[in-house]
């Protein structure tokens, strides 16, 4: 399937509030996503194909560190690579910004998404227990960046 990776815009909200609640991702409305497209610090991009939108993923970049805020994909879509496109587009995004080091939190029994992390170059980092309303603890995880010019220098 040819999917096309741009940045989020206001008229995709209605429908980043559906991937909110389907995927499960919290309980963030079409307010707090306006908020996020208004946020300098944000950078949010969707996953389109056929102007339907299959996902999305956002995240903060705070000065040379990036915190991934949000990450889904429809679940009829899920296992097909979106997820995968969608944290390679923020890694881009984060190595553009001469960003250092990339972070998250995730649920610690959500195993697809441990699992995108891990084959992203995510480690577990630290532990937080009863994060989630839920009662569920979160793993931390962190990526350490390489630069545009440390991997040129590797070659
Ligand atoms: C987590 C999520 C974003 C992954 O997106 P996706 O499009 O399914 O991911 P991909 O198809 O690119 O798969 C990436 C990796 O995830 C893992 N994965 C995918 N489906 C899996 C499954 N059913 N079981 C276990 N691991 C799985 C695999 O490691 C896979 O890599 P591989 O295909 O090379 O083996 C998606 O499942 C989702 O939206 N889940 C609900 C919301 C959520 O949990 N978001 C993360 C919150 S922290």
């Amino acid at each position: 399937m040819t999917v096309v990776l741009r940045k989020m815009k206001i008229s995709d909200l209605y429908t980043i509030e559906k991937i909110e609640s389907l995927c499960q991702l919290g309980t963030w409305t079409m307010d707090s996503y306006l908020h996020e497209i208004r946020n300098p610090i944000a950078r949010y991009i969707v996953a389109e194909r056929d102007d339907q939108i299959l996902g999305f993923a956002g995240a903060w970049c705070v000065v040379d560190e990036v915190q991934i805020m949000k990450v889904g994909v429809l679940p009829n879509y899920q296992g097909s690579g979106l997820g995968t496109m969608l944290m390679r587009a923020l890694d881009h995004i984060a190595i553009d910004e001469q960003c250092k080091q990339m972070t998250l939190e995730v649920k610690e029994n959500n195993t697809k998404a441990l699992n995108l992390y891990k084959k992203m170059g995510f480690v577990v980092s630290g532990h937080r227990s009863h994060y989630y309303p839920d009662g569920m603890g979160a793993e931390l995880m962190t990526k350490i960046l390489i630069s545009k010019q440390a991997r040129k220098s590797k070659k």
